[in-house]
């Protein structure tokens, strides 16, 4: 282990990049952890030094505690009212209070259907030629549509909308902010935001289930003003899209190539609900989350923090801790036991840290909204091309070279080319 000292100061500290996540992350970890134990002295680009937590105890206690590891003012993003990500506290609760009450508000069978139509429809556009690109054909498109449909964008828009959440993600890794396409992206969600404050009850006024999310955040009883809906609305499709794209993603590359699922089992396939929930074990979409900075110093994992260090979540270095891995393998209550975590307790084997922990945690309604789109997706995909198999002759799978990000660059397939469905064929 090297020696006690601020990360500034930490000789061997590992460069945060790309390359060297883009291989086997169990592996990558397992060495992180031998070497450097649960908390491992980094640098991001530009060098900037940062601590990357992967004890599940440790970024468990760094996400549950935001009064020592606040969220980094460097997250605020450029003008304009804060994002939600940048702010602690009650200004976060009023913003993050509101989002989660208009995402809860979704209603679970229209958000299905409108999963299905999308899948079908998308499958429509490929199913003729027997070859497809699962990222760039399916799984981007699908979490695009129906997250802005469920934003209140018309059909005729979510093109636009699409493009711009298509386009790379900013490899800061946080704020997906900057770029031309994001650019657009706020100016159509300002303009759909204007829109609707032309037709929303006044805030407080309405019973909470306007017909879409932006109307329904325009009258909540918080008062939010248009720029913060704009703000919070944008925020959430660009962090909303790129995991639930690429949960879609990974989950149907373990389920085309892995013999547990790609075997049919009496007519039918493994549940894809089982693949989904490995996935979020071992190959997360959001794989480490940067963002937090020490309010004072203190001890983490052995580690002396000093006021102002900056701290990167291991999220998927936390969920192959050999700690909690014995424990959720056994049960919930034993998870309990070994980590002695509360919260834990009764999510038994989804005790993973995938979304997150504590006030910042992806909001619960958020989850569910992204179980319900992959699900569908997966599940559309293989009961309208029961034969699909991996495109061997594409290459393999290849992931998108990012430390924050896990995801595949491509998911090139092939199948016996079908006929189309059309609107109304399910
Ligand atoms: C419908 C799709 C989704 C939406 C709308 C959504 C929305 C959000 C929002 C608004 C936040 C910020 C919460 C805050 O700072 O208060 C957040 C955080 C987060 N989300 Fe999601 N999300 C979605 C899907 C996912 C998926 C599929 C994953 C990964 C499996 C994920 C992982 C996370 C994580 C790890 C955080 C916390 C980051 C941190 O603590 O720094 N999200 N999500």
């Amino acid at each position: 282990m090297t020696p006690d000292t601020p990360p500034h100061a930490t000789p061997g500290a590992v460069p945060l990049d790309g390359t060297r996540f883009a291989g086997d992350p169990a592996a990558l970890y397992r060495r992180l952890r031998d070497r450097h134990g649960p908390v491992v002295p980094v640098t991001l680009t530009g060098g900037r030094p940062a601590w990357l937590v992967i004890g599940y105890r440790e970024a468990h206690h760094v996400a549950g505690h935001p009064e020592i590891f606040a969220r980094d003012p460097g997250t605020a993003g450029h003008g304009g009212p804060p994002s939600l990500a940048a702010l602690d506290g009650d200004a976060h609760e009023r913003r993050a209070g509101a989002l989660g009450d208009a995402l809860e508000a979704t209603e679970p069978l229209g958000l299905r259907r409108a999963a299905e139509r999308a899948a079908d429809a998308l499958v429509d556009t490929f199913c003729a030629r027997g070859r497809a690109d699962l990222t760039a054909d399916f799984a981007e498109p699908l979490t695009a549509r129906v997250l802005t449909g469920l934003c209140g964008f018309p059909d005729a828009e979510a093109h636009l909308v699409a493009a711009a959440l298509g386009a790379p993600p900013d490899e800061g890794g946080e704020g997906d902010e900057g770029s031309t396409a994001r650019a657009d992206l706020t100016a159509a969600v300002a303009a759909l935001v204007t829109r609707r404050r032309a037709t929303a009850p006044p805030p407080g006024s309405g019973d909470g289930r306007g017909p879409d999310l932006v109307s329904r955040l325009l009258a909540d009883p918080r008062a939010l003003t248009d720029e913060e809906v704009t703000r919070d609305t944008t925020a959430l499709l660009t962090t909303g899209h790129r995991p639930t794209a690429d949960w879609i993603g990974s989950t149907l590359r373990l389920m085309l190539t892995d013999d547990r699922f790609s075997a049919p089992v009496s007519g039918g396939r493994h549940n894809a609900g089982d693949a989904l929930h490995e996935v979020l074990w071992d190959d997360t979409p959001t794989q480490n989350a940067p963002g937090r900075r020490a309010t004072r110093a203190t001890q983490l994992g052995g580690r002396s923090i000093a006021a102002g260090d900056l701290l990167v979540l291991g999220l998927q270095g936390a969920n192959g801790d050999p700690e909690i891995r014995r424990a959720a393998g056994a049960d919930a209550e034993a998870a309990f036991w070994v980590t002695g975590l509360t919260g834990i307790s009764t999510a038994g084997n989804r005790a993973y840290l995938s979304f997150g922990h504590g006030t910042h945690r992806c909001p619960f309604p958020a989850q569910e909204i992204a179980e319900t789109v992959a699900r569908t997706g997966v599940e559309v995909l293989l009961d309208r091309l029961p034969d699909i198999a991996p495109d061997t002759q594409g290459g393999a799978p290849s992931r998108r070279p990012s430390p924050w990000r896990r995801g595949l660059a491509a998911l090139p397939v092939r199948f016996q080319p079908t006929a189309e469905r059309g609107a109304g064929g399910r």
